[in-house]
């Protein structure tokens, strides 16, 4: 096939002739054209992986995405030959290579077709674009939609658009701009009920287009490397999600006062300015956790110093930070200023750690510091030598570090240009290949530094750079974005996709970084930002001298933001559980409805609804002066948070929006854990636990797990999971607990507060013991209970 460009002959597309034999080596199947080899693995019945050599030479199999623990476990597969095809089972999908040219056909075992490639795997000569492209069409199913692919700003479903991975800084995006900071090529299809997921393991420049250029067909390609994805089966789209995680990894729980409120600024400084900060909130009882320093406190921007005059005494701040249950988050950029006298700058260069430019020259670049050189982080020797320079920063209190400007950002360029040299772990490559990993590894060498000189606490990082697997040691968030309406929206579909993109623990900068919010903004994106897996608020507000704290907007403003940052830390035990399961399995933290309830196409294009974990369902207020929401809810029941009003899913409902509440939903038959208040955690030992139970007809399972909220007991056992199962019979309500693990809480109560019984119970049975119902047990309509015991059955009757 000829494309016109001025160079017509050098684009030209190849495709795989036939196949002329085949071979089996284990798992692996190898298909030969006379130009191309099709690698073939089974990993499990329900994820392959294809690769594809072009010209016959496959290139080094290596992947800084994939995880260590990948395991394959092939249960049974076997392979058929057929007149036109080649097909191999597994027990749950059937993968037909055609004969004539390798095309692709996958079905589940009742013959429904999944995903089928159109042309398929082929390939261009295009040196005005680097070199070879390598590409994959397939054909896109009667109402399939597309999810995934990490923080782009647009619908969730990706149906008639194109997008592209190459890290950017981008400064003040828009809806659409593409493509931003993240780079993860993995999306979802779903059709016909059956959802698929599709990794394409290729850190080039990737694009996807998902029937933007022609309707029917959907493609990937990038600009270099191997095609080279994975193909995964669900069908729900959460089990894809799951399989994801098996590939490139899951995150290590983070110590709990991370899934707190971070409080942050573009700077908080001098010294006296972040002791006034951390004073205003102990003195108003507004919860928080975590207090950032932005660049201003290095000396000239030189990381890993700290700047004499605003901060000439670093340890004594930080112990008295801490002393008032603050942990001090730090940034850390990879630019390293030019200096002679910088002695940071001075081992970079002996060392010979820095980047290059193909001519052998250091790759150069300006950004915050002034002229700067860069670490290559795909060295694993530059990697260890910069986790070894968290030992001071840890030792004078530090307890996260924040890695930005990684996409690698350069200010005169955006970024570096390509002929620049990366070490590639031995491989030796240009910037085309190393750019979409760079923030990976950087985040990768800091986490592992902090990790090592925080120990036995648990280290927290958050970089603005990712690539696939990035969540294995890193939370991130939604970068430079802007206070306005627009922006709380795309933060809340930002935040959803990457949830599903593997990156769950991310947040949007509340408030907006650029611009100023008003009251009324910053407490609903307060609200959208309660239900986020990272809370903060970061705003550039030093220049104008504009204040983006919780106090900031007038009381009004005030009570309404401190009781959602409440409701966040009495939601903490839930959102634990949330983060255990995600930390265990990769269920995404946070579900889009269509992950929630795929079979109902209602669910396929909403963007406004979501869950986090299980059990609560968010909306949140996208405009101004908003006086009622439309929320469409999944089949089930429902409670809305506020006043208990029960609701039946499978339709829209609308819900008043005054300004102290939001559209919150419980699902009928969860159990919501709960902590009394605090100011933040570590405060005080925690004597009571409180469920909220909300009843629902038939039998529903939740579950709760705890641990000590840091250090590493839980992996020798020191965790305690629980698992309710609530069932009710007319007039009769039941819950049962099972306990696993060894982790004793300190609680000794627990209160137990049953929402929406639909009878008027006369007394309680705890574990065979009856006792009356008296009037204090009936509070608001709800049934509550403070019990001085654990307990394995609680029958209300
Ligand atoms: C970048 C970051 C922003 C930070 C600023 C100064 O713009 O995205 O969060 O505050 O740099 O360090």
């Amino acid at each position: 096939m000829q494309v016109a460009t001025t160079s017509g002959k050098y684009s030209v597309k190849h495709y795989p002739d036939i196949i002329q034999s085949w071979k089996k080596e284990g798992n692996y199947f190898y298909f030969y054209t006379s130009t191309t080899i099709l690698e073939l693995r089974v990993i499990s019945d329900k994820i392959v992986r294809f690769r594809y050599a072009a010209d016959g030479q496959f290139q080094r199999d290596f992947s800084y995405a994939v995880s260590e623990k990948l395991e394959e476990s092939p249960e049974f597969f076997d392979i058929r030959e057929w007149a036109d095809s080649f097909e191999i089972i597994t027990t749950a999908i059937r993968v037909f290579v055609a004969r004539e040219n390798l095309r692709i056909t996958i079905t589940d075992t009742d013959g429904r077709i999944i995903n089928q490639d159109e042309t398929g795997f082929h390939w261009q000569y295009y040196l005005q674009k680097g070199g070879k492209i390598v590409y994959c069409t397939k054909l896109v199913q009667e109402g399939e939609s597309f999810y995934g692919l990490g923080d782009k700003p647009t619908e969730l479903n990706l149906r008639g658009k194109r997008v592209e991975n190459y890290g950017t800084d981008a400064y003040g995006y828009a809806k659409d701009t593409d493509p931003l900071y993240r780079n993860i090529p993995f999306y979802y299809g779903l059709h016909n009920g059956i959802g698929y997921g599709i990794f394409f393991d290729n850190t080039f420049r990737t694009l996807f287009d998902f029937g933007k250029e022609r309707e029917d067909v959907t493609s990937f390609w990038a600009r270099g490397g191997e095609m080279n994805y994975y193909f995964i089966y669900g069908p729900a789209l959460l089990q894809v999600a799951e399989s994801y995680a098996r590939i490139t990894g899951t995150a290590e729980l983070p110590p709990l006062w991370a899934l707190g409120y971070h409080q942050c600024r573009w700077s908080y400084y001098p010294e006296s300015k972040v002791r006034e900060v951390a004073k205003e909130f102990r003195d108003r009882k507004i919860p928080c956790d975590a207090l950032y320093l932005d660049i201003d406190y290095m000396e000239g921007f030189r990381c890993f110093t700290w700047s004499k005059e605003s901060f000439p005494d670093p340890k004594a701040l930080l112990k008295d930070l801490s002393a008032q249950g603050f942990k001090t988050v730090v940034i850390i950029d990879p630019g390293i200023k030019v200096d002679p006298d910088y002695p940071i700058y001075q081992e970079i260069t002996q060392k010979d750690f820095a980047c290059k430019r193909a001519d052998g020259a250091y790759m150069e670049g300006d950004v915050w510091p002034g002229k700067c050189v860069f670490p290559d982080f795909t060295d694993p020797k530059v990697r260890e030598w910069w986790s070894g320079l968290f030992k001071d920063l840890t030792a004078t209190g530090v307890r996260g570090v924040w890695n930005d400007m990684n996409e690698p950002a350069v200010f005169e360029l955006g970024t570096f240009p390509e002929d620049v040299r990366h070490d590639y772990d031995g491989e030796n490559v240009s910037h085309r290949k190393a750019h979409n990993v760079y923030g990976h590894l950087m985040s990768k060498a800091t986490a592992a530094g902090l990790k090592k000189h925080l120990m036995p606490q648990r280290p927290f990082v958050i970089t603005r750079s990712a690539y696939s697997g990035t969540q294995r040691w890193s939370s991130v968030w939604t970068g430079d974005n802007i206070a306005s309406w627009e922006h709380l929206w795309l933060a809340s579909v930002q935040c959803q996709r990457l949830a599903v993109s593997g990156l769950s623990f991310a947040g949007s900068d509340i408030g907006g970084f650029i611009g100023e919010p008003d009251g009324e903004l910053y407490t609903r994106w307060i609200q959208l930002g309660t239900f986020h897996p990272l809370m903060r608020t970061h705003s550039a507000s030093n220049e104008t001298g504009f204040n983006q704290d919780p106090w900031s907007f007038g009381p009004e403003f005030e009570a309404v933001v401190k009781s959602f940052i409440q409701l966040r830390y009495r939601l903490l035990p839930y959102i634990y559980t949330t983060f255990w399961q995600y930390a265990a399995y990769g269920t995404p933290m946070l579900r889009p409805l269509a992950f929630v309830a795929q079979q109902d196409e209602n669910t396929h294009d909403l963007n406004h609804e979501f869950m986090l974990g299980d059990s609560l369902l968010i909306s949140h207020v996208s405009e101004a002066g908003m006086t009622e929401k439309s929320v469409y809810l999944p089949e089930g029941t429902w409670y809305y948070y506020f006043n208990d009003q029960r609701y039946t899913g499978g339709q829209a409902v609308t819900i008043p929006t005054p300004l102290a509440e939001m559209p919150l939903f419980v699902k009928g038959g969860a159990v919501v854990a709960q902590y009394p208040d605090m100011q933040y955690v570590g405060e005080f030992k925690i004597m009571e636990m409180i469920q909220q139970v909300y009843f629902a007809e038939g039998t529903t399972h939740s579950i709760l797990y705890e641990d000590a909220g840091d250090h590493y007991g839980y992996k020798t056992g020191q965790y305690n999971l629980v698992r309710f199962k609530q069932s009710s019979e007319p007039n009769l309500f039941r819950l049962k607990k099972k306990f696993v693990g060894k982790y004793n809480a300190d609680y000794t109560h627990h209160r137990i507060r049953v929402h929406g019984l639909p009878f008027t119970p006369k007394e309680y049975v705890l574990d065979g013991v009856t006792a009356p119902l008296q009037p204090e047990h009936f509070v608001d309509g709800v049934v509550e209970l403070n019990l001085l015991r654990k307990f394995e059955e609680l029958v209300i009757r």
